[in-house]
């Protein structure tokens, strides 16, 4: 599985010849400039929640790829209505895809759309494949639910929001990451905004002292599990 961060809390994830995007954030991101959306490869675009900062580019990379979205059944039914194909989840489901298995997970958040209008409950996803597992928490508090994920999944890396204010922070992160049974942290969901800013190197120590090991990515570079 090969992972690579589009900056803020979008990835594109290739699990055999499947190519995944999600919540694609990346026009508007002047850290991102370099990622041309208009190259991106995607088969599904997974969407954790329905803020801009993790749908914006959905539309444009859909009108180019013909991609399916994945998301809670409020956000798949805003992109139906709009013609665009998906499949819809909720908290604590599973379903089995060619690729894997996805199981949509609690998050403690919001998620509007930004015109306001209802985007369901937030989530995040474990992305089970033959070629590994992954938890993407979205933007969540850090919350004890975590501790029911490796009760059913072990986790080979755990992505985590760490840049604070509107997610949980570093400290919290260190503590998810015991939570969801996984030392190998990508973060994500930091830097973009003046809001979220964050020493990496003080991030990368927390998870050092931890005995943990926490991997920034430079934005369109990537790791492979
Ligand atoms: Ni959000
Ligand atoms: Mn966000």
């Amino acid at each position: 599985m090969k992972i690579t961060y589009l900056g803020h809390a979008a990835l594109s994830i290739e699990v055999g010849n499947t190519h995944m995007i999600i919540d694609p954030f990346i026009s508007p991101n002047e850290l991102a400039k370099d990622i041309d959306v208009n190259a991106l490869k995607a088969d599904y675009i997974l969407i954790t929640h329905a803020h801009q900062d993790h749908i914006v580019d959905v539309e444009a990379i859909v009108a180019n790829t013909g991609a399916k979205i994945v998301s809670n059944f409020e956000i798949v039914n805003h992109y139906a209505a709009k013609g665009i194909e998906g499949h819809p989840m909720n908290h604590g489901g599973s379903w089995k895809f060619d690729f894997g298995r996805l199981t949509y997970t609690n998050a403690i958040h919001t998620s509007s759309f930004p015109d306001g209008s209802y985007g369901g409950q937030p989530g995040g996803f474990i992305l089970e494949t033959e070629e590994g597992n992954i938890y993407i928490a979205g933007d969540t508090a850090l919350t004890m639910d975590m501790k029911l994920i490796p009760m059913k999944c072990q986790i080979d890396l755990a992505v985590l929001p760490i840049g604070d204010n509107f997610t949980m922070g570093i400290d919290s992160a260190v503590i998810a990451s015991d939570f969801v049974g996984c030392n190998k942290v990508l973060g994500y969901h930091y830097d973009t905004f003046g809001y979220i800013v964050i020493d990496h190197d003080q991030a990368k120590l927390a998870f050092k002292k931890a005995g943990k090991n926490l991997t920034l990515l430079p934005i369109g570079e990537s790791l492979s599990i």
